[in-house]
């Protein structure tokens, strides 16, 4: 049995990737830490709340000494670190909390699980630290880094932090770089999720921009699938790409959610562009396929209906969220309505 310190699992990868484990793996106990930002909801984890292999932690990354105490009440050897602000739009608004919970917070675990003599950390990251691509190319795991936004440059800090303490240190650190993720428990402040729920709600759904910005989707459990293979048998010190290699122009995401919910595409509403807006992002995953032999399970065809339809049959989930007055603050501050 494996004692797995899975923070920031009740969010919308992190709540997917534990009820996944529960139901495929009897060999890990999870021990979930989270904070409970705005981000993290424990209905997502309904069904794993009573699993003999579940504990619920509500706490913060960044505090030493609930970490440093979790690591010892529960033995933990192993670690896979989800916790994070995770979304641009609010990082463009106010950074702070970006770089203290996405690098002070991966400091605090990485400093507590070298003290502890982990056996394997996890560090879950982003394709967004590659910065943005122009027409042509891929990211490789040797692209260097240029992230763009205080998001991204705040997960490249953690991700060279993390590399750091294996260098330095020897710790058996690896890391996965993934493309945008979609599914069930997405928060509705991303694309998808967002571009569902406006358009069930005829409300009008903002486009950034010209709509033209490449974003490479991935379905969450594929991701998952992805991080658990990587945590049993990737090379310490290794990066690990994840990307399910379909790339798609924003608009024809959002006319595809249309045309699935017959609803008009006059709800489209083309509003001013995100600061500093990456054009493209596109994933090479030949080093995780190869070497470990992962391949995507789910096709975009059949993943997204089912996403749009779970949307469907789970209003009570983002009426909750809606019904508070994040998404009108969001709607003033960015989009100046
Ligand atoms: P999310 O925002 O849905 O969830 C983040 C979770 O972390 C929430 O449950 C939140 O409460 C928790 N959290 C935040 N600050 C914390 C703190 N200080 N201490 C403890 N818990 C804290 O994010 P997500 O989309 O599930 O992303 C999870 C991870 O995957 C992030 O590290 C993100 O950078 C990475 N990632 C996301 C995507 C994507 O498309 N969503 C793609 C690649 C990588
Ligand atoms: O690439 C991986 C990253 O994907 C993750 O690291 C991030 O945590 C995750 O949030 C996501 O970042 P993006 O910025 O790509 O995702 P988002 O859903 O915010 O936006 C996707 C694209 O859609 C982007 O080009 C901006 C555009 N967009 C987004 C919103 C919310 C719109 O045009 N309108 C919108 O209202």
């Amino acid at each position: 049995m494996k004692n797995i310190l899975v923070t920031g699992g009740a969010g919308f990868i992190g709540s997917n990737f534990i009820n996944h484990i529960l139901k495929e793996r009897d060999d890990y106990f999870i021990i979930n830490l989270d904070k409970l930002t705005y981000a993290g909801n424990l209905e997502n984890l309904v069904e794993s709340e009573n699993h003999k292999n579940y504990r619920f932690i509500k706490g913060d990354i960044c505090n030493a000494e609930l970490v440093s105490y979790l690591f010892e009440k529960y033995k933990i050897k192993h670690v896979i670190n989800f916790a994070a602000e995770s979304h641009v739009d609010r990082s463009i608004l106010g950074s702070s909390i970006f770089y203290q919970t996405n690098v002070i917070g991966t400091n605090v675990l990485l400093e507590t699980a070298r003290r502890k003599e982990v056996e394997k950390f996890l560090q879950v990251s982003t394709d967004e630290v590659y910065g943005s691509l122009g027409a042509e190319g891929l990211f490789t795991e040797s692209t260097s880094l240029s992230p763009n936004s205080p998001y991204s440059s705040s997960k490249a800090g953690a991700d060279m932090m993390a590399l750091a303490f294996y260098h330095t240190y020897g710790m058996p650190v690896v890391l996965t770089r993934c493309s945008n993720n979609y599914g069930p428990f997405q928060f509705p402040e991303k694309l998808i999720p967002l571009m569902i729920i406006n358009s069930l709600n005829d409300k009008k759904l903002p486009v950034y921009g010209d709509g033209m910005n490449v974003r490479d989707w991935i379905y969450v459990i594929d991701h998952n699938r992805a991080i658990d293979l990587v945590f049993e048998k990737g090379r310490t010190g290794e990066v690990y790409n994840i990307g399910a290699s379909n790339e798609m122009p924003n608009i024809k995401i959002i006319q595809l959610i249309l045309q699935h919910l017959k609803k008009s595409d006059s709800l489209i509403e083309y509003v001013k562009d995100r600061l500093g807006h990456d054009r493209r992002y596109a994933i090479d995953s030949t080093k995780i396929q190869t070497e470990l032999g992962w391949k995507p399970k789910f096709t975009f065809e059949e993943a997204i209906q089912f996403t749009i339809d779970w949307y469907l049959q789970n209003e009570q989930w983002w009426k909750r969220i809606i019904s508070g007055d994040y998404l009108k603050y969001y709607e003033q501050q960015y989009l100046g309505r």
